[in-house]
């Protein structure tokens, strides 16, 4: 099985970014905890970052065929992009959606989010953690449509 993890604009300066919200552990380390833990599920995981809305649409794209789900944080294009929701119907990959912080403990406008409504699950507050959990849900939801 192949998961494909995608983090928005910004992401990239976890570990420096506003880290009352977001925290000191990096992307890179994010990462680094996702490889190992796909390790130990079995699994294979690429990661892919970008601050550019069409990017990440060729991306989620791309993965079709090739990927069985995606774990996607979307950063602030949750709030805003329907173009990233249309990419992820249009694929029809399983995608579960992950945030660092707790958007729905925020500003009113990071309380609305774009993608859930078509992602199989949000994982949302959690810190890194998120991403992990985010990782586990999909490899069970691909296991468990396919009947393992
Ligand atoms: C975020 C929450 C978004 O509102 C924000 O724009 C981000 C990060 C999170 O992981 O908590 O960039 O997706």
């Amino acid at each position: 099985m192949k998961i494909l993890v995608v983090h928005g604009p910004n992401l990239n300066l976890l570990g420096k970014r506003e880290p009352h919200i977001y925290g000191t552990v990096t992307l890179d380390e994010i990462n680094g905890r996702l490889t190992a833990l796909a390790k130990e599920l079995g699994t294979d995981v690429s990661c892919f970052q970008s601050n550019h809305e069409g990017e990440l649409v060729q991306k989620i794209q791309d993965a079709m065929g090739q990927y069985q789900a995606i774990v996607i944080n979307p950063g602030a294009y949750t709030h805003t992009s329907v173009a990233l929701r249309d990419a992820i119907a249009s694929t029809g990959i399983l995608a579960v959606e992950v945030h660092l912080s707790n958007i729905y403990r925020r500003e009113e406008f990071r309380k609305h989010s774009y993608i859930s409504g078509v992602a199989a699950g949000q994982i949302t507050g959690f810190g890194p953690e998120s991403y992990l959990l985010g990782l586990r849900a999909a490899v069970q939801a691909v296991r468990s449509a396919a009947g393992q």
